[in-house]
């Protein structure tokens, strides 16, 4: 796709998920030089594509990348971390009696904390006099007035969380930054290693492929205006209310 002059650089958290790497792609094929970051330190093969390693829970390794982006920051960065299913295998709670306090608090730390942490690194890096977009995967399951259906308990909480620093940061940078904005993205169902588990009850032509997300995010991303900061968009640039 083109992407007609912006972002000039870009920068993507979560560089080996299915939409981060399909982004960085899209990115990168429409000319974009895109910083990669994963846990692994690996990304795309592509010329334009300079991988760098972090991890969500070491803020240091937060930090050091932000340094590393001082000198030119890019105009657009997405946060396109997440866990549904943990590590150790915890899938999503369905019941009040599946709580457990260490899961929660993981599912917080990824989901939550950890793009916080991305936000205080990169965002005082953002320019006062142009353009430029921040924006974090968040998920219209994290929508309080949308939830109609229950369940999911830590990670619908971690992504209404997130959605609300979304809005606190945007109004923050509101202040010194009138040119930015700061959003909240749902990126559809897509058919990537979190949604696997659960495509069986997907509606038929609802399951997107990595590649159609990450076209529809950067169109999204291309189109907000400052006028969305705080908000959580969807895929085709639609506001999902909080
Ligand atoms: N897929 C969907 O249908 C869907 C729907 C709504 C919202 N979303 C949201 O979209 C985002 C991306 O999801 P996806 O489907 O692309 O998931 P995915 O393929 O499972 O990718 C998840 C990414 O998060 C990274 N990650 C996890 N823990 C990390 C940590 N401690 N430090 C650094 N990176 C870490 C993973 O890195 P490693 O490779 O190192 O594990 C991976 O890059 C998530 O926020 C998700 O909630 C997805």
């Amino acid at each position: 796709m083109r992407t007609d002059g912006w972002p000039t650089r870009a920068a993507v958290f979560g560089a080996t998920g299915g939409i981060g790497a399909a982004v960085c792609r899209v990115l990168a094929d429409g000319g974009v030089k895109v910083q990669a970051g994963s846990r692994s330190g690996e990304a795309p093969k592509h010329h334009l594509i300079e991988p760098f390693r972090f991890d969500l829970t070491d803020e240091a390794s937060i930090a050091a990348a932000a340094a590393s982006m001082a000198d030119s920051p890019p105009d657009f960065i997405l946060v396109a971390t997440g866990t549904l299913t943990l590590e150790d295998g915890t899938g999503p709670e369905r019941s009040l009696k599946a709580l457990d306090p260490a899961a929660m608090a993981r599912s917080m730390a990824v989901n939550t904390i950890g793009p916080a942490m991305i936000a205080r690194h990169m965002l005082p890096l953002m320019p006062r006099d142009r353009r430029w977009v921040f924006a974090v995967l968040s998920a219209k399951v994290g929508s309080i007035s949308d939830n109609g259906l229950g369940g999911w308990h830590s990670y619908r909480a971690s992504k209404a969380a997130l959605n609300m620093l979304v809005r606190n940061f945007a109004l923050e940078m509101a202040r010194t930054h009138p040119q930015g904005a700061v959003v909240a993205l749902h990126p559809g169902t897509v058919d990537t290693p979190l949604s696997q588990p659960f495509q069986a009850n997907v509606a038929p032509g609802k399951l997107f492929t990595r590649r159609d997300a990450a076209v529809g995010l950067v169109r999204v991303a291309g189109e907000v205006t400052s006028a969305d900061s705080g908000k959580l968009l969807s895929w085709d640039g639609s506001e999902i209310a909080p």
